[in-house]
């Protein structure tokens, strides 16, 4: 493992050290990137170090933070050829503990979290990452402190408490969870690991794009299309992108970065039609994909540059085209998304239709995960009758013709 060398603010550039625990640049609240030696680095390691390596995120050690890993066997997902479109890929990250990408982040960050000694974390969540730290805490023995929408999918409220994790519904939406940490980390002694307020989530997020290239055979992809609320995945991605550059991994081509999120929360898609650099905070956000309930991002500035520098753009999709896609993609592709998921494929198909990409054009859509997380929330959602159970199964007992 690197060492990692400093961390960077990405506003101003402030190098900090990385020796203790950091949170956001002091002097103008900056999103930090963990720096590495990547010349050094890339001296010994190779593609062809992966050879043989365990089939999770950790197999990238060399690129990630130095420290013995927390892990449950987090990452490298399947990368799913479509078999509607012959050259869409979805990458299925429902297949991660706790049934989302958000276990790579807290991965990473519990694994540096107990590293530094700390002993209790603080989170406000959609639903997720809430899950996901509180298995990793558990694992880690250490406390989590978890804020969470009220009515948050039910299956991440039950996973927390069987985590054992401490628990607060919140009437509000993840901005008022994020106050409420906010309000009390200091008089409580709370470490707060909101998203892109320390360092380490978007390292473990960013082992995403090492895999896209990885599992493409190191040719990246025309586009990637990501569900975005934080938008740590696509900042992730994007880091990834140019550490590979850096150690001679792939070419120069960048794909195109495509966000997505709902309509019901759309500040990025908003922002990004505006020409704008930062996104205004979303009024009255509603959508039944939670994880795209983020009326602002703290990491904005950095996810609208990406979309420039990479020629990508954001789309906004309806809460019907999602579950809609939620059950094309179940019954064409045999694979269950989370609504977040599914918008990659709302939105594939409006970029399709409006000529931003081509047949040809090889696109990653990101799955972030599993539909089993939501059932509470899609089973009402469910527009047509064809769901509805067949009648044999409708008495208890009497197994159905399938
Ligand atoms: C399933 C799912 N997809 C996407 C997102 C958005 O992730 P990010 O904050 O990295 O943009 C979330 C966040 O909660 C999520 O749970
Ligand atoms: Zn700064």
């Amino acid at each position: 493992m690197a060492e990692v060398a400093y961390l960077e603010c990405t506003r101003c550039g402030e190098h900090l050290g990385a020796s203790q625990p950091q949170s956001v640049c002091p002097r103008d609240g900056g999103v930090l990137y963990a720096r590495y030696d990547l010349e050094q680095i890339g001296k010994t390691f190779k593609r062809e170090s992966l050879l043989g390596r365990e089939p999770n995120m950790w197999r990238y050690r060399e690129v990630l933070p130095p420290a013995e890993p927390v892990s449950l066997g987090e990452g490298f997902t399947p990368m799913l050829h479509s078999r509607e479109y012959s050259n869409v890929w979805i990458k299925d990250e429902g297949l991660n503990p706790t049934g989302s990408f958000k276990a790579r982040g807290l991965s990473a960050a519990v694994t540096m979290a107990k590293k530094f000694g700390l002993k209790k974390l603080a989170i406000p969540s959609a639903g997720n990452a809430a899950s996901a730290l509180a298995a990793y805490a558990a694992a880690a023995g250490l406390e989590a402190h978890i804020f969470m929408p009220r009515d948050v999918p039910q299956a991440n409220l039950v996973e927390c408490q069987a985590y054992g994790a401490n628990v607060a519904l919140v009437n509000g939406l993840i901005s008022d969870c994020g106050r409420m940490v906010a309000e009390q980390k200091e008089a409580k002694g709370w470490f707060d690991v909101t998203t892109l307020k320390e360092p380490y989530r978007v390292e473990g997020k960013k082992t995403m794009g090492y895999e896209v290239a990885e599992q493409m055979h190191w040719r990246l992809p025309e586009a990637i299309i990501y569900p975005t609320g934080g938008g740590v995945g696509l900042l992730g991605m994007w880091k990834a992108f140019e550490e590979m550059r850096k150690l001679g991994w792939i070419g120069t081509e960048q794909p195109k970065m495509i966000v997505v999120q709902s309509a019901g929360c759309a500040p990025i898609p908003k922002a990004w039609n505006e020409g704008k650099d930062t996104a205004e905070a979303w009024p009255q956000a509603e959508t039944l994909a939670a994880g795209l309930r983020v009326p602002k991002a703290y990491g904005d500035y950095l996810i609208l540059n990406i979309l420039r520098k990479s020629n990508g753009t954001a789309v906004a999709v309806t809460d019907e085209e999602i579950t809609h896609c939620v059950l094309h993609w179940a019954r064409v592709e045999g694979v269950f998304a989370a609504p977040e998921g599914a918008a990659s494929l709302a939105a594939y198909r409006k970029l399709r239709a409006s000529g931003f990409l081509k047949e040809s054009d090889r696109v990653v859509l990101f799955n972030t995960g599993s539909g089993l997380k939501y059932i509470d929330v899609v089973s009402h959602s469910f527009p047509d009758s064809k769901v509805s159970r067949p009648a044999s199964r409708q008495i208890g007992g009497i197994i159905g013709p399938y």
